[in-house]
């Protein structure tokens, strides 16, 4: 039986993997995007990069960053994910921390402009959503001076960036708040507390906003795709523990809410496959920003010269 206390997702080993639901743009799963996007900008695995991933999770993604790393490491805040990458990626630098603390401390390290790719899939948005507020089982508590935790959200994304080598790529895929399942979850958690600015889609405007500022001031250039897909789940059991499991994270208030638990069982009969499973529409933002000297690295060859 799956562990029902709070945040056992991130917290319980065995749980994540358990109930995370296989996501699919275009009939290409989440990691084989990434493993395309290698491809195509690093041809075939060679391990010559060095890399860092954060909020690795059980280290899902990194499978596919692992063969082109000459130096990875990897940082979560569960001491339960970092000690399941330590133990799959033996050679791998581990910190466990929150995301924000791990950029400090790389930073401290003499880490700034070293990697040639800095990733985050699915995670982004936690240590950006912290600044403005701290989520327990107790409820969500919005933190001081919103404009000044804005303020420092960005810095966090300007240091992400400031870990980037030249020419190299900070890689980031975020979830999609205007999806259908999302505005379901944005919902439930508003009845907890409501998001700054309305909505969950602020993490992600932060980051983009940011980034866009890198790129103004000429540190590189932003690319952002969004692609529609689907979360997959082989029973409706499964679509069920992915609501409350992972995105309510078995929270007390929303596992007791009778009035979600209806909303959650129509959202399921209403994507329910006729041969069975739940196709839960999903949208996901991927996010590459490239370390370049941007405008004159952005012209061509011939003109740059
Ligand atoms: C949705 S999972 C994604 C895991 C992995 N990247 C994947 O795609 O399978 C989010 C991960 O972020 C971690 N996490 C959540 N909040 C965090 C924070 N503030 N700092 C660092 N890691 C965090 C969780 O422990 C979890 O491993």
């Amino acid at each position: 039986m799956t562990n029902s206390s709070f945040r056992a997702v991130y917290e319980t080993a065995g749980t994540y993997d358990k109930l995370l639901l296989q996501h699919f743009y275009g009939g290409t799963e989440d990691i084989d995007l990434v493993a395309d996007w290698l491809t195509e900008h690093h041809a075939a695995p060679r391990a010559a990069l060095n890399v860092v991933e954060f909020g690795c999770g059980t280290g899902r993604i990194t499978d596919a960053i692992a063969p082109y790393a000459r130096n990875l490491v990897l940082a979560d805040y569960s001491e339960t994910m970092v000690a399941a990458v330590a133990q799959k990626f033996p050679d791998a630098q581990t910190i466990c921390a929150d995301t924000s603390d791990a950029v400090t401390s790389l930073l401290a390290a003499d880490r700034a402009a070293t990697f040639d790719l800095v990733t985050a899939f699915w995670s982004l948005s936690y240590p950006i959503g912290e600044f403005f507020e701290e989520l327990s089982s107790a409820g969500v508590q919005p933190r001081g001076d919103q404009a000044v935790a804005e303020e420092h959200a960005r810095k966090f994304v300007l240091d992400l960036v400031g870990l980037t080598a030249p020419g190299g790529h900070l890689l980031a895929m975020l979830f999609d708040a205007e999806s259908p399942e999302q505005q379901l979850v944005t919902q439930a958690w508003e009845t907890v507390a409501p998001f700054p600015g309305g909505g969950r889609a602020y993490t992600r405007h932060i980051l983009i906003d940011a980034l866009h500022e890198a790129e103004n001031r000429g540190d590189g250039t932003l690319t952002h795709t969004r692609l529609g897909g689907v979360a997959w789940a082989p029973t409706r059991e499964s679509a069920r523990e992915w609501f409350f499991g992972v995105h309510f994270k078995h929270h007390p208030q929303l596992l007791d809410d009778l009035e979600l638990e209806r909303d959650v069982e129509e959202f399921i009969d209403r994507y329910e496959m006729p041969e069975g499973g739940v196709a839960l529409p999903s949208g996901v933002h991927l996010i590459d920003f490239h370390a370049v000297a941007h405008p004159r690295a952005s012209l061509p060859d011939g003109l740059a010269s």
